[in-house]
């Protein structure tokens, strides 16, 4: 693609959408034009001037345009995103998308279709915003000695645990105000409850260590069921709940993943990434530990990645899931052991989870908590449990392998 000018058929004219049209109009080097646009409302009022006829809300107007040399797919919808995405790299056309909830579900078979028709498919965007987090675990961190990937992938909820902690609001008015401001959905679920981290937790495990994990089998516990009583726990010991989601190797062969509050110390990195900010630390042998900080969610920071994808497609760049055929990839296991914080009220919770060792119980006429140990696996199996109002859920982080 190095020569020719790069024709975009452009699925999604939303925030990032929109985003994109901006970022594109001053990339003087990506030598792109828009084609096509395509969205669901033709009649929709948008912020910005777009020649009508550009858009269309027939896909075909894009994936059938011989012209058309790259997609780009932006859409809030995560079955239509599959459909458009499959159907353009079975042709052959190749894609940058940012549709986290689509790509976590469906990378394993869009990974074939990429090796069977060449086409590439590009998604930096999908995982933490501007911060490019993908390529450099696809390329700098290709060899063995990565540990843990870890950090807060969610601006919306880390917006409201902000509040809350530095600002002293209540959660349900901080919640308000990430609405208000929109970081949040009018319904917020999908980011307080964890999914949209897993999502990208998902993604992120693919390329840091070769191994596709289905979301339904990875522990998700969000920050919904947070109470004045736990926020007022943390803050007694001069730390901050953040919602965290970490990828991390428990042993030379096995690894483990998981999404959940966590309380964080004022020595962390993430104890600093406030606001909509996200922060990822990448931990490994013989170097210890890195921070990546940065936007992870917004018009133009999204739209930056897009971009970047968009120029390392004029230079044929394409991601070869190289970690994928490695040897002695490490397997999946939750199996492991670990420390939690458990705020309930009906004693009945804690039998049906069933912690191996309880160091610390709390009883009160208002909340009951322990502190205790506790296998991952449990706690998954433990998940409707774990989702009613009156249970709140809380890792209490440890090393799993000191190698530092
Ligand atoms: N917002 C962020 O900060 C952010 C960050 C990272 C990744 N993402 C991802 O980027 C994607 C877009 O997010 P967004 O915030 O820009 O969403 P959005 O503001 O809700 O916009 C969605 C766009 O998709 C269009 N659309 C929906 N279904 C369609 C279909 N079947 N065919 C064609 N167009 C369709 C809508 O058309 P109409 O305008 O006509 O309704 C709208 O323009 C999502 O996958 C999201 O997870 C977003």
């Amino acid at each position: 693609m190095t020569d020719s000018i790069i024709r975009i058929g452009l699925f999604g004219l939303g925030t990032v959408g929109q985003g994109f049209l901006r970022v594109i109009s001053i990339a003087r080097n990506a030598h792109a034009e828009i084609a096509r646009i395509c969205v669901r409302n033709l009649a929709k009022p948008r912020n910005i001037y777009v020649d009508p006829k550009l858009l269309t809300t027939n896909a075909d107007d894009i994936l059938s345009d011989p012209s058309i040399n790259l997609i780009v797919e932006v859409i809030d919808n995560a079955e239509a995103s599959y459909h458009i995405v499959k159907t353009a790299l079975e042709r052959g056309i190749p894609v940058v998308s940012g549709n986290k909830a689509m790509i976590a579900r469906h990378l394993p078979e869009l990974i074939e279709i990429q090796r069977s028709t060449g086409a590439a498919f590009l998604y930096d965007a999908s995982s933490c915003g501007s911060i490019p987090v993908i390529r450099n675990l696809e390329e700098y961190y290709d060899n063995d000695l990565l540990l843990e990937v870890k950090g807060i992938l969610n601006g919306s909820s880390n917006y409201i645990l902000s509040r809350v902690f530095d600002h002293g609001q209540s959660y349900a008015d901080a919640l308000a105000s990430a609405q208000a401001l929109g970081f949040a959905e009018a319904d917020p679920s999908f980011d307080i409850l964890g999914y949209d981290s897993l999502f990208k937790l998902v993604i992120i495990t693919v390329h840091a260590l070769g191994v596709y994990v289905n979301p339904d089998q990875v522990l998700c516990h969000g920050i919904a069921a947070i109470s004045d009583f736990d926020i007022a726990y943390a803050r007694e010991k001069g730390w901050k709940i953040k919602l965290v989601a970490q990828v991390v190797k428990v042993s030379d062969d096995k690894f483990t993943m998981f999404v959940m509050p966590e309380f964080v110390s004022p020595s962390k990195y993430i104890y600093s990434v406030d606001d909509e900010y996200n922060g990822v630390v990448i931990r490994g042998e013989c170097y210890d530990r890195q921070f990546m900080f940065g936007k992870g969610a917004g018009a133009l920071p999204t739209a930056s990645s897009i971009l970047s994808d968009v120029m390392a497609r004029r230079h044929d760049y394409r991601y070869e899931y190289k970690k994928m055929s490695y040897i002695g990839r490490p397997d999946y296991t939750t199996d492991v052991e670990l420390q939690v914080y458990l705020r309930f009220t009906d004693p009945a919770v804690l039998d049906a989870i069933g912690f191996t060792a309880i160091d610390q119980r709390y009883t009160s006429a208002t909340a009951s908590y322990v502190i205790g140990r506790v296998s991952a696996e449990r706690l998954r199996a433990a998940a409707d449990i774990l989702a009613r109002p009156d249970v709140f859920l809380c890792n209490i982080p440890r090393f799993f392998l000191d190698r530092d």
